[in-house]
């Protein structure tokens, strides 16, 4: 498909309890790249293989949590387009002049019936990935550095009104539903899996009581292998697994959730399919949700319904 309008997830800005303890376990542990501090305070980070500034950035709260998550659009006309566009849906944008965050351009916030902030951005300076862009190497040191994840892939979150946010992603934003869960009467959804490129989701929305919540963030390894990798690492580093590693039925991806020292839950994830536009949705019903997050042990684990932040 050709890429227009948003083109990827940018950047979550996550909240951590100790900024320290969280530098050491995101730039050690999962092996992200540091590459800022602001006058706030927070911490920026990539992946070893995206070519843009940053793509996580962490500050110090009383709480875990997820500030905002941000869409790369592909150019300020775009972003022009789309602040007109959600206005006259009817939801309210506000501009964050550019520099808030660093090396970023302006942002177009708003937030979604879920309670969740959202950002629009069309400019973020291009730091590249060590290689180079004339014969480049196919990785760089930075990917041995722990874990080593490729991208940030996408997020899940937690929130009411999941249908309200499946109309403004798919009637405003240009995103088209992937794989859907039903609610236990077959009548609504569940839980939606949502895509504005060849991703099999960008983003993905359940419904829950509390808006506003985060349920995780996905990181992208290269194969089956380097996820089992990261297994391997979180157990030697101690940290909270939650479930996997296994294949889910939704996506067909393969995964591990963890939690990090603050409780944000991440997830190290490989494979899927190829979704296009004109694909059907995959549709799950309630009584074989277990399958769709658990594929091999076919089981509904009770922390993915209940564990937030
Ligand atoms: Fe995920």
């Amino acid at each position: 498909m050709a890429m227009t309008g948003v083109l990827r997830p940018g950047h979550a800005q996550v909240r951590v309890l100790n900024l320290e303890e969280s530098v050491r376990f995101y730039r050690d542990v999962l092996g992200l790249v540091e590459t800022g501090r602001d006058a706030q305070g927070r911490v920026y980070f990539k992946c070893w293989d995206e070519r843009d500034h940053h793509s996580y950035v962490i500050r110090e709260a009383d709480s875990a949590g997820l500030d905002f998550f941000g869409f790369k659009v592909l150019d300020k006309a775009t972003l022009e387009q789309l602040d007109a566009d959600l206005r006259a849906y009817g939801l309210q944008t506000t501009r964050i002049p550019a520099g808030d965050l660093l090396e970023t351009g302006e942002r177009v916030r708003f937030e979604l019936p879920s309670g969740h902030l959202i950002e629009l951005y069309a400019e973020k300076t291009i730091v590249g990935n060590g290689a180079g862009l004339v014969n480049p190497a196919p990785w760089t040191q930075a990917r041995e550095q722990g874990i080593g994840p490729v991208r940030l892939d996408h997020a899940l979150m937690y929130g009411p009104n999941v249908a309200e946010v499946h109309k403004i992603f798919t009637e405003v934003l240009g995103f088209y539903l992937v794989e859907r869960v039903l609610t236990p009467d077959g009548q609504g959804n569940a839980a939606i899996w949502l895509s504005c490129s060849h991703k099999v989701h960008d983003i993905a929305f359940a419904e829950y009581p509390e808006p506003g919540k985060l349920h995780h963030c996905s990181f992208l390894m290269e194969s089956w292998e380097q996820v089992l990798r990261a297994g391997d690492i979180m157990s030697m580093n101690h940290v909270a697994v939650d479930i996997g590693p296994t294949r889910h039925g939704v996506t067909r991806g393969c995964t591990i959730y963890a939690w990090d020292p603050s409780g944000n839950r991440f997830e190290t994830f490989m494979g899927g399919y190829q979704p296009y536009p004109d694909y059907e949705p995959l549709t799950w019903t309630f009584d074989n949700f277990g399958q769709g997050l658990d594929y091999p042990q076919r089981k509904l684990h009770e922390t993915f319904l209940t564990v937030v932040t």
